[in-house]
C-alpha cells in the first residue's frame, strides 16, 4: 500500500512538473483528485484494509491528498499567471512601429488637364455654362448652321437617339444655349461630355471637349488670336507661339484649325509633332452671321469668336499618352504616374 502511494505520489508530481497548458493541467487534475481519480480509488480500497490498520492509512492518504491538492494549486497559480503574461505579450501594441498608410488618391489626369484649361479661361473672365449631354437636333445642328441633310453632319458621327434628338457630339450647342440666355457681352466656357460612334486609338465614342464663346460689339479674330495665344502659353508653356489655318466648320465663318509650335522640340521638328514643328491642337472661328441671327441677335452690330477643343487630345499631347484607352482603363499604376 505504501509502496502503491509513493509511485502515485512521484508520479503525480513528475506529470504536474512537465505539464505546460491548463488544459492538460485540467486532465491531470481530474485523474489524480477527481471523483473516480487515483486519490479516490485509494480511499475507496480501504474497505480492504484491517480495521485495525485502517485509520493510520487513512490518515497517510489523507496527507497524500492534502499534499497533491497543494501542489496542484501551485501550479494552477503558476500557469495562469503564465497564461495571462502571454495574452499580454500577444496583444502588445508597439507603438514604434511605423504605421500602414492608407493609398492616397490623386486627381485624374484628364480632370486635371481640364481644370488647368479651366483655369486659364476664367482667369480671363470666362464663365463657366454647362448644357445637357442629350440634346435636340436644332441646338445641336440646326441653330449652328447645319441643316438638316447638310452634308457636314457627316463631320460629326453622331448618336441617334430619335430622328431629333442625339447625344451632342460636340459642345457647340453650348453656344445657342447661352446666346439665348444671356445678353452680350458674353464671355463664356462651357466643358462637358461628347459622344460620336468613333473608337480607334486616338478616338473613343465618349471624351470631353471644352467650348468657349465671346459675342459683343466689335469682336474680331486679333480677339480670338490674342485669347489663344494666352492659354497655349499657361498650358504648353511660355514661348508656346500659335498658328491659324484656314478650315471648314457650318457655325463660324472665317474657321480655322489652330496649331501650337511644338513644345517639345520648340518647332524644330520631332516625332511628336511629326517633323512639322507644330500640333493641331482646336478649332475656331468668327462666330457666323446666321448663328448670331439664329439667337435673336443683329449681326451687324453683334459680333464673336468660338473655339472647341477636345481634353483627351490636349492631355495625350501635354504627357506623351500614346492611346485614348489608357486614360479610360483607370490602372492604378498609370494614374499614379501623374501624382507629381
Ligand atoms: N464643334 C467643333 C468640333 O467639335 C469645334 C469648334 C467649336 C469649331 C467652336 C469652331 C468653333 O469639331
Amino acid at each position: 500500500m505504501q509502496e502503491k502511494m509513493n509511485e502515485l505520489k512521484l508520479s503525480a508530481l513528475s506529470a504536474l512538473e512537465g505539464c505546460e497548458t491548463s488544459r492538460d493541467f485540467q486532465d491531470l487534475k481530474i485523474r489524480y483528485l477527481g471523483k473516480a481519480g487515483e486519490v479516490t480509488g485509494l480511499l475507496k480500497g480501504l474497505k480492504d484494509v484491517p480495521k485495525e490498520s485502517r485509520a493510520e492509512v487513512g490518515k497517510i492518504i489523507n496527507d497524500l491528498r492534502q499534499e497533491l491538492e497543494g501542489a496542484f494549486a501551485a501550479k494552477e497559480e503558476e500557469l495562469q499567471k503564465k497564461e495571462m503574461e502571454a495574452g499580454f505579450l500577444a496583444e502588445a501594441l508597439d507603438v514604434t512601429l511605423p504605421g500602414t498608410r492608407p493609398e492616397r488618391g490623386t486627381l485624374h489626369p484628364l480632370t486635371k488637364v481640364r481644370n488647368e484649361i479651366i483655369g486659364v479661361f476664367t482667369g480671363m473672365g470666362f464663365e463657366i455654362f454647362e448644357g445637357p449631354e442629350i440634346d435636340t437636333d436644332y441646338y445641336t445642328f440646326q441653330a449652328l448652321n447645319i441643316p438638316k441633310d447638310h452634308p457636314a453632319r457627316d463631320m460629326q458621327d453622331t448618336f441617334y437617339i430619335t430622328e431629333n434628338v442625339v447625344l451632342r457630339p460636340h459642345t457647340s450647342p453650348g453656344q445657342i444655349r447661352c446666346l439665348e440666355q444671356k445678353e452680350p457681352p458674353i464671355k463664356v466656357l462651357s466643358p462637358g461630355k461628347v459622344y460620336r460612334s468613333d473608337d480607334d486609338a486616338t478616338h473613343s465614342p465618349m471624351f470631353q471637349q471644352v467650348e468657349g464663346i465671346v459675342v459683343d460689339k466689335k469682336v474680331t479674330l486679333c480677339d480670338l488670336k490674342g485669347a489663344l495665344d494666352a492659354f497655349a502659353a499657361k498650358l504648353f508653356g511660355d514661348e508656346t507661339k500659335t498658328r491659324f489655318r484656314p478650315s471648314y466648320f457650318p457655325f463660324t465663318e472665317p474657321s480655322v484649325e489652330v496649331d501650337v509650335s511644338c513644345f517639345r522640340c520648340k518647332g524644330k521638328g520631332c516625332n511628336l509633332c511629326k517633323g512639322t514643328g507644330w500640333i493641331e491642337v482646336l478649332g475656331a472661328g468668327m462666330v457666323h452671321r446666321n448663328v448670331i441671327k439664329n439667337c435673336g441677335l443683329d449681326p451687324d452690330e453683334y459680333s464673336g469668336f468660338a473655339f472647341g477643343m477636345g481634353v483627351e487630345r490636349i492631355a495625350m499631347l501635354k504627357y506623351g499618352i500614346p492611346n485614348m484607352k489608357m486614360l479610360f482603363e483607370n490602372d492604378v499604376r498609370f494614374l499614379n504616374e501623374f501624382d507629381k
